[in-house]
Parts: structure tokens; C-alpha cells; sequence
């Protein structure tokens, strides 16, 4: 008997995030700087959300520097708090190209004005694109987003833009970075360690999760696909029945 092999259906995820972790540890494979770990990272992240925006993924998160990552060692954090300068010169054509847009969330307060303002400029810059949504997290924190979050809350109640009765989740859901974008589908921790490290504790409720060994700065397409395959096989049920 001839046995066909059944095509796999492929469901694209609408938003995935990605905490980019393990460039520290790629770099030391190498005997090479922890730095180096960082500048490979960088250049990976061109890589991913090219191939996102050209499998028609809608937006991509990308966890790049966290509330907590100020307690590194300060040439490391000087380092990282270079990279916007770069990602700006470098990136440039290339996601123009795509028509990706990219936006950031994160505290603006801590960063340098110098910083600042070049995320805001690249984010005016491709504000009208229509593709791939590339939202980078930099300095960013789930709580800090969500203490905000009440603190915005609080402040319309005390000042009767809004009563204790009204408060939903849509409201808490449009106090976020992420308003603008789908419902996160699908999250993403390369490098081995199963934990989400304050990214997205709000977003990530019914997203699926995925853990793979990888080292974000060989985190290749392939790999990409590989997670969304493994997330086509998923069967989603948000609290309800099997289908
Ligand atoms: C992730 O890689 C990048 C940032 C947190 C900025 P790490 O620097 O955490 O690399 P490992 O986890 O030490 O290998
Ligand atoms: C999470 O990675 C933050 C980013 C990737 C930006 P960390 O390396 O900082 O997380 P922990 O310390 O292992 O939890
Ligand atoms: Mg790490």
C-alpha cells in the first residue's frame, strides 16, 4: 500500500516574541568577549525579522535589554547602550526594504537623551510602514509596564475620567506598550533557561511557550520555522473544549 506523507499545515503566528538570551554564553564558546556575544546578537536580530516580516508574521517582539540588565557590569552596559546608535546606521535600508516599522517599549526615562532621541527618531521614521511590526524592548520591565499601568488607572479615577466600576481588562490592555499590536500567539526563550525574566507576564496568558537550547546569536531562520511549526501542532483551547 502507497502511504502519502500528509502535508503539515502551517499556521503563521500574528505576533511572536523572542527574549534574545545566550549571547554571553555564545561568546565564551568562542573565547571571545561577552561583548562580542552582544554585537553577534545585534546582527541576528536583521536576520529574524527580515525572515518574519517576509513569512508574514505581523509583529515581533524583541526582548533586548531589561529593567534588571542595569546590574550588569558597567562596560557591559555601556556597551549594549551603544547598540541603538548602531542598529539606527546599520538597519536602516534593510528594513525600509521590508517595510518594516519598528517601535520600542520600555522606560525612556533612564536611558540618555543622546538614546532617546534615536529611538525616536527611528520610530518616526518608519512609522506609515505596513509590514512586519518590529517592537524592540529596551529597558523594559512586565511590572514597570503594569505599575504604570495602574498608576495611569488610578489617576483617571482620582480624576473622574473614568470609575472602579469601568476598569476591565481592555483598559489594562490599552495602558500597555503593546496596544497597538495582535494578542502575543507565541513566545520564545532560546539559550536554555526555561523562565521569562519579567518579559511580557501580562501578554504571554495564553500565548504558547517555546524553549530551545540555541544561543540567540545562532538562532537561524530555520530555527524560526521551527518553533512556528511546533506551534501549528499546539491545540489552543483558552480555557474552553477541544474543537
Ligand atoms: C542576552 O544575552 C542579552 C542581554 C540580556 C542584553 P546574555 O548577555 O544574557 O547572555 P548569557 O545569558 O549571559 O549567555
Ligand atoms: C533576559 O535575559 C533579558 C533579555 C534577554 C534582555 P537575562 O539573561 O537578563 O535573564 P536572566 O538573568 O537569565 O533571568
Ligand atoms: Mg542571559
Amino acid at each position: 500500500m502507497f502511504k502519502r506523507k500528509q502535508a503539515e499545515i502551517i499556521t503563521i503566528p500574528k505576533h511572536i516574541a523572542i527574549i534574545l538570551d545566550g549571547n554571553g554564553r555564545w561568546a565564551k564558546r568562542r573565547g571571545l568577549p561577552r561583548t562580542a556575544g552582544h554585537q553577534a546578537g545585534v546582527e541576528n536580530i536583521k536576520r529574524i525579522a527580515v525572515h518574519a516580516a517576509k513569512i508574514g508574521v505581523k509583529a515581533l517582539s524583541l526582548y533586548a535589554f531589561s529593567t534588571e540588565n542595569w546590574n550588569r557590569p558597567k562596560n557591559e552596559v555601556d556597551f549594549l547602550m551603544n547598540l541603538p546608535e548602531e542598529f539606527e546606521t546599520r538597519f536602516r535600508d534593510e528594513f525600509e526594504k521590508h517595510d518594516i516599522k519598528v517601535m520600542f517599549s520600555g522606560r525612556k526615562t533612564k536611558i540618555s537623551r543622546k538614546n532617546q532621541e534615536i529611538l525616536e527618531r527611528i520610530t518616526e521614521r518608519s512609522k506609515l510602514r505596513q509590514g512586519l511590526v518590529l517592537n524592540i524592548c529596551f529597558d523594559y520591565g512586565s511590572k514597570e509596564e503594569i505599575v504604570q499601568a495602574i498608576k495611569q488607572i488610578a489617576m483617571n479615577v482620582k480624576e473622574e475620567k473614568t470609575t472602579i466600576e469601568a476598569i476591565d481588562e481592555h483598559m489594562v490592555d490599552d495602558l500597555l506598550y503593546t496596544k497597538e499590536l495582535p494578542q502575543l500567539d507565541l513566545l520564545i526563550r532560546p539559550s536554555g533557561e526555561i523562565r521569562l525574566s519579567n518579559f511580557l507576564l501580562w501578554q504571554v496568558a495564553y500565548a504558547e511557550l517555546y524553549f530551545c537550547e540555541t544561543f540567540w546569536p545562532a538562532f537561524s531562520e530555520r530555527e524560526l520555522d521551527k518553533a512556528i511549526a511546533e506551534y501549528s501542532r499546539r491545540e489552543r483551547r483558552f480555557g474552553g473544549l477541544k474543537g
